[in-house]
């Protein structure tokens, strides 16, 4: 079977077979590959033992996509925006692997807060990273137009959109050469936001902590749905951990994927040693479903809080019912202090292939070193 071949019409696989000092490879450590992807010699003598231990262990594979193209960026792996966790040094962290780090505009509590927080993830990566604007109806909205001005203005050009359409804010974004990743649940919207001119889209299935939408489909079935209707690159959401994922999400004829849940699961991830520990020890039964009965339906890790809020909804009751268990300060309290039932937070049910808290540049290389490996060995000895 071709390279080619195994990641289908819209991606190619190439691998380069550069040592990296300092990249620990997967876990599963890569079988060293055919004599011909191997470095054509180079190694000094002095050298020789310390660079075949890394070309075992260490060698890079990379996938590049129609959307690593687009985007340019080296791996097809993004760290999607996370509301209080994607701040500047996980942002940086995946950026700086050669994935692309996602800063969360409303974790800022302004928009010359935002500006800040840019400013510090330059300082900690020279590669490009974006900014998550999430479009949510509100009471009372933040001043959305301004932190878009703010990321224009800091110079900022990838944005991951989500929550709503993105249309009202295409113009700016085109005038001013930003590249926009949309975020959503289906492939109705997925085709709206490719009409309104996006540069890539991103689809977040049933799986997905956060918001998956009302529609309930996996991304078994989205996937594939969302390659046969849209021409611009996509990458799948929801439900990827690791390479076995990746790889997977291509053959289904996505162009990468977006991880939540896997990034907020690392050193650099700001939340509570206690919450990673809780992904590391929960298994994919420990979600909730909240609000299904108001159709704003959010994933959110099963606790004392969430199943009473499931209870309250279940019986009848309405958002007032509600409001207090779900306030956002209680939740924040739960990243901030650890003390995992003080409110709802968000994660998904990927969680139960979630075991460890590495480098979330770590958690870059290895997922790509295990999709080109599941990609070209494993698949490869059914050709
Ligand atoms: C703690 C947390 C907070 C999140 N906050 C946001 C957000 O503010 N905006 C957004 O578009 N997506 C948000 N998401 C969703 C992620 O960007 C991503 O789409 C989702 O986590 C993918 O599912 P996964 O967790 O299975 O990888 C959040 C996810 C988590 C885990």
């Amino acid at each position: 079977m071709s390279e080619d071949a195994v990641v289908g019409v819209s991606s190619r696989v190439a691998r380069s077979a550069t040592d990296e000092p300092g990249s620990s490879g997967f876990a599963g450590s890569p079988t060293p590959g055919p004599a011909a992807s191997r470095p054509a010699g180079g190694a000094t003598d002095s050298s020789r033992s310390l660079s075949r231990e890394r070309s075992d262990d260490t060698r890079r594979a990379r996938l590049r996509t129609r959307f690593t193209e687009a985007l340019g960026i080296e791996h097809p792996v993004v760290q999607g925006g996370m509301m209080w966790v994607g701040r500047a040094e996980l942002a940086a962290a995946v950026s700086e692997a050669g994935g692309l780090g996602m800063i969360t505009a409303l974790t800022q509590p302004t928009p010359a807060d935002l500006v800040k927080e840019i400013e510090r993830a330059r300082t900690l990566t020279d590669k490009p990273f974006g900014v998550n604007l999430t479009i949510l109806p509100s009471i009372t909205p933040p001043p959305y137009d301004e932190y878009r001005r703010a990321i224009i203005d800091a110079g900022v050009t990838i944005v991951e959109t989500a929550g709503a359409n993105p249309e009202p804010h295409m113009d700016m974004f085109r005038e001013h050469g930003v590249r926009v990743i949309h975020k959503c649940t289906s492939v109705r919207h997925a085709l709206k936001a490719e009409k309104v001119g996006v540069t890539a889209v991103s689809i977040d299935g049933f799986e997905c902590a956060g918001h998956p939408g009302e529609d309930d489909v996996p991304g078994l079935v989205l996937i594939p749905a969302a390659a046969d209707a849209l021409s611009i690159p996509f990458i799948a959401s929801g439900g990827f951990a690791d390479g076995r994922g990746l790889a997977a999400a291509l053959v289904l004829g996505a162009d990468g994927v977006n991880m939540g849940s896997r990034f907020m699961c690392t050193e650099e991830s700001p939340v509570a040693r206690a919450v990673k520990e809780r992904i590391v020890e929960a298994s994919e039964l420990d979600t909730n479903l909240i609000f299904r009965s108001l159709h704003n339906t959010a994933r959110v890790a099963k606790n004392a809080v969430s199943d009473e809020v499931v209870r309250i909804l279940a019986e009848g009751g309405q958002f007032p019912d509600v409001r207090e268990l779900v306030a956002g300060a209680r939740g924040r309290k739960v990243f901030e202090n650890g003390d995992l039932d003080a409110g709802i937070w968000t994660v998904g049910q990927v969680q139960g292939l979630i075991h460890d808290i590495p480098p979330a540049g770590e958690v870059v290389r290895r997922t790509v070193s295990q999709a080109y490996e599941v990609l070209s060995q494993r698949l490869s000895l059914f050709a």
